[in-house]
């Protein structure tokens, strides 16, 4: 008997190391899912936000004033280049979107609106942060600078 207790508290460390390790691939694994999802999973606006447009001039100014609001609100997450690239993405859970897809570029004005102010897990939504205007501005910043410049 004496010599079988330290084989048996072998085998059960064993076993625990064992389950510790896969719990370790379960969590991994997981937040693969989760990265893959956000891949595939668009987000959608509804139809009805398409009926909303543009009531501001599309002109250099208000392009460059979409720039600041971008640069000091957006960019950290989106990135300089609007891929989703920014600082602050490798902190995220979610993914933040590129702006440089064809799926984005395909969108209305309204439903990139609507999704600014509306917000969706960590991008936060803007309808307080930001006044309308500063919102159609950084909407035609970010058309002119990843959608147009990119075709
Ligand atoms: C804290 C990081 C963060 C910041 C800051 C941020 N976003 Fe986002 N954004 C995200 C994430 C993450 C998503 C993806 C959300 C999802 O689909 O779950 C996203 C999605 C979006 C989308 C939707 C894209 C699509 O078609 O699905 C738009 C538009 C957008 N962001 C614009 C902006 C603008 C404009 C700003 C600045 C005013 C901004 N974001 C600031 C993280 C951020």
């Amino acid at each position: 008997m004496k010599t079988l207790k330290p084989v048996l508290f072998i085998s059960l460390a064993f076993v625990v190391s064992l389950s510790f390790m896969s719990m370790k691939t379960t969590t991994y694994k997981v937040s693969n899912i989760t990265s893959i999802c956000q891949d595939t999973l668009k987000w959608v606006a509804p139809v009805s936000a398409d009926a909303i447009t543009n009531p501001y001039e599309v002109n250099d100014e208000n392009i460059s004033y979409g720039a600041l609001t971008y640069k000091k609100n957006c960019r950290s997450c989106h990135g300089r280049h609007g891929d989703g690239k920014g600082m602050e993405a490798e902190t995220l859970e979610t993914i933040p979107t590129s702006f440089l897809s064809e799926t984005f570029a395909k969108q209305s004005d309204g439903a990139i609106f609507w999704k600014i102010n509306k917000g969706k897990n960590e991008m936060k939504s803007y309808t307080k942060k930001l006044e309308e205007e500063d919102i159609w501005n950084v909407i035609m910043y970010i058309k002119k600078t990843f959608i147009e410049s990119s075709k």
